[in-house]
């Protein structure tokens, strides 16, 4: 068995299952892949193009009637190109990813005026095109010209990272180059055939979207299974490796819930920063600070510990430690001012008080009132 913990480095001998793949992939995909979809049994580049342009980010059941209607309406590269761009979004209005009709229709007409209306076919000039990236350029080349060249799309990643064993999130590129190295690798030898060669594509495709899903992959069904580095360390969840959360600093506050009665009191924060301009509890730095703070504000010197709170700012996390004190003597009846007020507890919503905030003194109003 083999267990590669990481990217293949260039120059590495090739393993049994990476010898194996293609002709495994090919086998696999001519009795249980896919053969009938709208744009297949045909080596036409346009509608090649068409529909690898349509499946970007779009699945195969929402995608077939747009396919048949642009078709109808735009049977080849010279129409679509002749056409106004508003006829073409009207046609791909509820596809998504406008980018997309935007590029196709600017696609078409680079076609006309540089390829004399014919598409290239060599991956490098179609990835030259709008709208067609280095993945679709292979499709195209391999279907319409049966050109060896490899797809890597998010479902050919999921199938490489788990098969593989490819550790990492295949957006970062360090890992995506790995998985390009990989692809190449694997693909079928220069002695294939044309059939062979858009077998192979299609089956990466068919076995992404049919067996290898995101979700609950059908291990059973998968001609890897017996060497899948996921499903043999039980690891399908884990593989691909998801984009990795940013880490974000941790700050930690200690706020002040003093109580006269059934009110608090509240402070208005400073015009910037966090919560500039609102109304929140008193806070300091650290424990000792917050009694000091309380001392002068009046407080009985016996500070009550209440559940901490977390709350998550898009560039750190905030963990607020409250403490309870109650006023020690009766307030001045002109302690309210532009900075300072005493709010009654069922008052708080008559005030702009931050979330967290808001959610520690609701806590307190069922024991408070
Ligand atoms: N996804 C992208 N290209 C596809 C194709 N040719 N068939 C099925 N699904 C696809």
């Amino acid at each position: 068995m083999y267990l590669s913990a990481s990217p293949i480095p260039a120059g590495e001998p090739e393993t049994p299952l990476q010898a194996a793949f293609a002709a495994r992939l090919i086998a696999w995909q001519r009795r249980h892949g896919r053969h009938d979809l709208p744009w297949q049994n045909t080596r036409d580049p346009y509608r090649i193009w068409l529909s690898e342009i349509m499946l970007q980010q779009t699945q195969v059941s929402t995608v077939i009637p747009y396919y048949e209607r642009f078709l109808a309406r735009f049977p080849d590269v010279a129409s679509l190109a002749a056409a106004p761009l508003d006829e073409v979004m009207a046609l791909w209005a509820g596809l998504g990813y406008y980018s997309r009709a935007r590029n196709l229709h600017r696609c078409a007409q680079a076609v006309v005026e540089r390829h004399g209306g014919a598409f290239p076919s060599t991956p490098e000039e179609l990835a030259d095109l709008p709208g067609i990236g280095r993945s679709t350029a292979a499709a195209i080349a391999s279907f319409a010209f049966g050109v060896r060249a490899t797809i890597l799309d998010g479902n050919v990643k999921r199938v490489l990272a788990r098969v593989f064993g490819i550790e990492g999130f295949p957006g970062e590129k360090r890992v995506e180059n790995a998985m390009w190295l990989l692809a190449e690798r694997v693909m079928p030898d220069g002695k294939a055939t044309n059939d062979e060669l858009s077998a192979y594509t299609q089956g990466l495709m068919d076995l992404g979207a049919t067996l290898c899903v995101r979700g609950k992959p059908d291990c059973a069904r998968c001609p890897f299974e017996a060497d899948c580095v996921a499903r043999l360390s039980g690891r399908q969840r884990e593989l691909p490796g998801a984009r990795p959360k940013k880490t974000v600093p941790t700050r930690r506050t200690w706020m002040l819930v003093l109580r006269d009665g059934a009110s608090v009191l509240l402070e208005r924060r400073p015009p910037w920063g966090i919560w500039g301009g609102l109304w929140s509890l008193p806070e300091a730095a650290d424990e000792v600070s917050l009694a000091e703070r309380a001392g002068r504000l009046g407080a009985h010197p016996s500070l009550t510990r209440l559940a901490p709170i977390a709350h998550t700012f898009t560039h750190f996390k905030l963990d607020i430690e409250p403490r309870c004190a109650e006023l020690e003597a009766a307030r001045p009846a002109d302690a309210n001012d532009d900075e300072t007020a005493w709010v009654p507890l069922a008052q708080i919503d008559e005030y702009g008080v931050p979330a967290p905030v808001r959610k520690l003194l609701d806590a307190l109003k069922g024991p408070l009132l």
